[in-house]
């Protein structure tokens, strides 16, 4: 996979410019959901003249939100990109969080087998996790991200000016991704992220730390692009978290991605703490970070077993195994770590009982 260049924003009409003339595509399309063509784009029209003066047939929109992350949506896309005269020497943006981006770099990797594509996260989950590191697709017969490729967008230009007009809630998702990226780190950055007020949030503070953040999936994806030893640990979080997601939506308690993920990290630290000695003050200290920030997400026993059932069939899994990743310290990270049955359950008891 080829490596992306990540802007850390300073001039978002310059950045935009700059990226789409050093490929001088022959078109340029533009993809945005229903969300973001009303609330980002025009700050976007307004800082460069190139998408200014777009062709109204080049500007594609999709419905927001992850149940439009679609194989309609994307032929819609595709239709529309062929309708637009698109060849592979054309160019896409991407304008949105994760559901755009993912969506659109599938859309772009796949027409006429590839045209080049560049990403503008809005939000702090796709600017800090789905923007960056090339895993593009869609949800696929009730499956999240069934159907994909690994291609890296050209370029990903992060402008944290748009997590001013970020709501609390989506504020908090993103950042479930930035304590999981602190955790596979050092405990200096740790203890900054579990340290940062998410009620009252110093934006300077956080477009330094969302920098950071960024730096740190950017050298994972370097040394592994295609998940098959390190990125792992970029999992941290996410076989409990997903599991719980899962429920959730399946109970009609639909939750977003990142308090999940928050969730899941203080299921998987417990585990760590179990299997690899991870240091219990130390999980203490990040659980209660997340009952103070995501609050409590309530499951009985019951549940358990539709619980183990997600985890078995999580596509990180090999041979009907469930895999986890794990640490023995912060930035200690021990990969493809199989637990039983047994332990996942006395963890569910720490979740319900303790969380
Ligand atoms: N979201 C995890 C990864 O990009 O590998």
């Amino acid at each position: 996979m080829e490596t992306q260049k990540i802007i850390i924003s300073g001039n978002l009409g310059e950045e935009v410019e700059e990226a789409v003339g050093r490929l001088s595509p022959d078109r340029l399309f533009l993809l945005t959901d229903h969300t973001t063509r009303d609330l980002c784009l025009p700050r976007l029209r307004e800082c460069s003249r190139l998408i200014a003066n777009m062709e109204a047939s080049h500007q594609i929109s999709i419905g927001a939100t992850d149940d439009n992350k679609t194989l309609e949506s994307l032929v819609d896309v595709w239709t529309a990109l062929g309708e637009g005269g698109a060849t592979r020497h054309s160019m896409m943006i991407n304008l949105g969080g994760g559901m755009v981006t993912d969506l659109g770099g599938f859309a772009a990797s796949t027409f006429k087998r590839g045209i080049a594509y560049v990403n503008i996260p809005t939000t702090l989950l796709s600017m800090v996790d789905a923007a960056v590191g090339g895993k593009t697709g869609i949800n696929f017969r009730g499956l999240k991200n069934e159907i994909g490729v690994f291609n890296a967008a050209d370029t990903v230009i992060l402008d944290t000016g748009f997590l001013r007009t970020l709501d609390r809630e989506n504020l908090c998702s993103g950042y479930a991704e930035m304590v999981k990226h602190g955790l596979i780190s050092d405990r200096q950055t740790l203890d900054e992220l579990l340290s940062f007020d998410l009620g009252d949030v110093d934006y300077a503070r956080l477009s330094d730390m969302v920098a950071a953040s960024v730096a740190v999936k950017e050298r994972i994806v370097a040394a592994d692009p295609h998940e098959k030893g390190l990125r792992k640990a970029l999992n941290l979080g996410h076989t409990a978290g997903h599991a719980l997601e899962s429920l959730a939506m399946e109970e009609g308690r639909t939750v977003l991605h990142g308090y999940a993920v928050a969730w899941g990290l203080v299921c998987e630290l417990w585990l760590s703490v179990v299997h690899c000695g991870f240091p219990t003050p130390l999980m203490r200290q990040v659980a209660q970070f997340v009952r103070e920030n995501y609050g409590h997400f309530a499951i009985t026993c019951k549940e358990y077993d539709r619980l183990y059932d997600f985890m078995l069939h999580d596509k990180k899994n090999t041979a009907g195994s469930i895999c986890f990743t794990l640490l023995g310290e912060v930035g200690d990270i021990r990969l493809d770590q199989h637990v039983s049955r047994e332990d996942i359950f006395e963890m569910l008891d720490f979740f319900r009982e303790g969380l």
